[in-house]
């Protein structure tokens, strides 16, 4: 294909965890269009066009570099890009406000707003411009005033494309999606715009898998998928506090609930609590939203899973202080994984950042180790001093009163348990956030084990 036959030309606006990882896939399984991401930030830009991508996920490497350079490109020239492309998917940050009204909650709009206006200053053609950032509901009235404001100009279709893949498993994700979603205006020349879009992942979707909605649906669902994922880990992770009060396991628990063909087995693993850059910014948008229309008991239900989720982090830290004689002081712990879940260097809302910034205010010591999260590590935890990185988990264990597992990585299951706890001082503690560790053999080899929604289990004479 040259730069002439190209069927249509694709723009991303926005290099990130959404926008890198889906136009690869695209380009990938559409060799007849041409897909450009562009970003501001030069530095991610040059990274996208190295061989040490700003992002890990598995999978993604190989599909970046077989098509990169062919119909795959990466740049900062956001004006060229507007200019060229037929079709340009929007996939900014939308972050929750931190300042004024909505702060805490509403979605921070500034950067979709810019994106608008550039794109309203430069294009001069029209365009389809898909919304692949999260935004709230009726959010695409606003991109839709800033696109035609002014004087004549090309005419903007706006469409709603909502990213469901998750990070690590993001690749597989959207090669075999459980559906696309694309919502469009009820109009001749929203149908139109949506139709292209359906060209596009036709290339490898079956087309019962792609759904076609109103806009507003679309918008909204992409917040309530969320909502409802995060609200079932809230769900298992509140029973967990019960199991752990009254010897019921939790994995058993989870188990037996989860047989009921109508409430399904996935998502139902207890741990210290969701994070990512995803589940509490969606829900508080959510929550905005339902504030908004007036909706109140409707934004506390969801408010409430937010605050369990919190709950849930502040419990582990707890359980940690009182397994140590209630004094952490002078006393060294090892975080063994710091991203916000295995398969990815990403820390955004990690449960690791709150817990670990608790167990320093009682004076604890850390030793942070995570197979690909130390550099995101170090920035989370600038501020603070006693911390150490490790990228060795036998190091990181070294003297240790403690370990606490916060990111079920795989390699961990694989450790040398012995081998930790003979370096370690004792009584050695090992806090298993995730369930993921041998709980029989870690207290055969001399360990008091603490998971989370089943009982102690300690040396301790009763
Ligand atoms: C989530 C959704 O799963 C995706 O469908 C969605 O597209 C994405 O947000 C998004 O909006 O961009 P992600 O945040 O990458 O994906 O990760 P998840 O796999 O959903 O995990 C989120 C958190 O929940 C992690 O901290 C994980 O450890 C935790 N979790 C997950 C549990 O504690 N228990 C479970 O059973 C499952």
């Amino acid at each position: 294909m040259t730069e002439t036959t190209f069927k249509k030309k694709i723009l991303c606006i926005g290099a990130g965890y959404v926008g890198g990882p889906t136009m690869t896939v695209i380009a990938n399984k559409c060799p007849d269009y041409k897909v450009t991401v562009v970003d501001i930030s030069e530095e991610r830009i040059r990274r996208w066009n190295s061989d040490n991508l700003p992002i890990f996920e598995p999978g993604l490497e190989e599909r970046v570099f077989k098509v990169r350079g062919k119909n795959l490109f990466f740049s900062t020239d956001v004006e060229r890009g507007i200019e060229e492309a037929d079709i340009i998917f929007v996939a900014v940050n939308t972050p929750t406000k931190t300042f004024g009204e909505g702060m805490g909650r509403a979605a921070d709009l500034q950067f979709m707003e810019k994106t608008a206006r550039k794109i309203r200053e430069v294009a001069k053609s029209d365009k389809i411009v898909i919304e692949k950032s999260t935004i709230p509901v009726r959010a695409a009235e606003t991109l839709e005033k800033i696109l035609h404001a002014g004087e004549d100009g090309p005419h903007f279709e706006i469409l709603s494309n909502p990213e469901f893949m998750a990070e690590g498993t993001g690749i597989g994700d959207m090669e075999s999606p459980d559906r696309v979603l694309i919502g469009s205006m009820d109009t001749p020349s929203g149908q139109a715009a949506r139709d292209e879009l359906i060209k596009i992942y036709e290339h490898w979707v079956p087309r019962d898998r792609i759904i076609t909605t109103n806009l507003w649906s679309s918008e909204l669902s992409k917040l309530v998928a969320n909502a409802f994922l995060a609200q079932r880990i809230t769900s298992i992770n509140s029973i967990s506090a019960v199991c752990e009060m009254t010897e019921a396991d939790i994995g058993q628990v989870a188990d037996a609930v989860g047989r009921d063909s109508r409430v399904g087995p996935k998502f139902l693993k207890a741990g210290v609590g969701f994070g990512g850059s995803c589940f509490r910014k969606d829900i508080l948008n959510l929550v905005y939203l339902c504030e908004h229309y007036g909706l109140n008991e409707i934004g506390q239900f969801w408010h409430y899973v937010v605050k369990l989720n919190d709950f849930q982090m502040d419990r582990f830290v707890k359980r940690i202080l009182s397994a140590m004689f209630n004094t952490l002081v002078g006393k060294k712990i090892a975080i063994f994984g710091f991203a916000f879940k295995p398969d990815t260097g990403d820390t955004r809302d990690a449960p690791a950042i709150f817990i670990c910034k608790q167990l320093l205010e009682e004076r604890a010591h850390l030793s942070i180790t995570d197979p690909h999260a130390i550099e995101n590590a170090k920035i989370d935890m600038e501020d603070y001093n006693d911390v150490t990185f490790e990228e060795d988990p036998y190091k990181a264990a070294e003297g240790t009163h403690g370990i606490a597992l916060l990111t079920e990585w795989k390699e961990y299951q694989e450790l040398d348990f012995q081998r930790l706890y003979d370096s370690m001082e004792k009584p050695a503690c090992l806090f298993d956030g995730r369930n993921h560790l041998d709980h029989d053999k870690l207290f055969d080899i001399g360990f008091n084990v603490y998971a989370v929604g089943k009982p102690d289990r300690d040396h301790f004479k009763k």
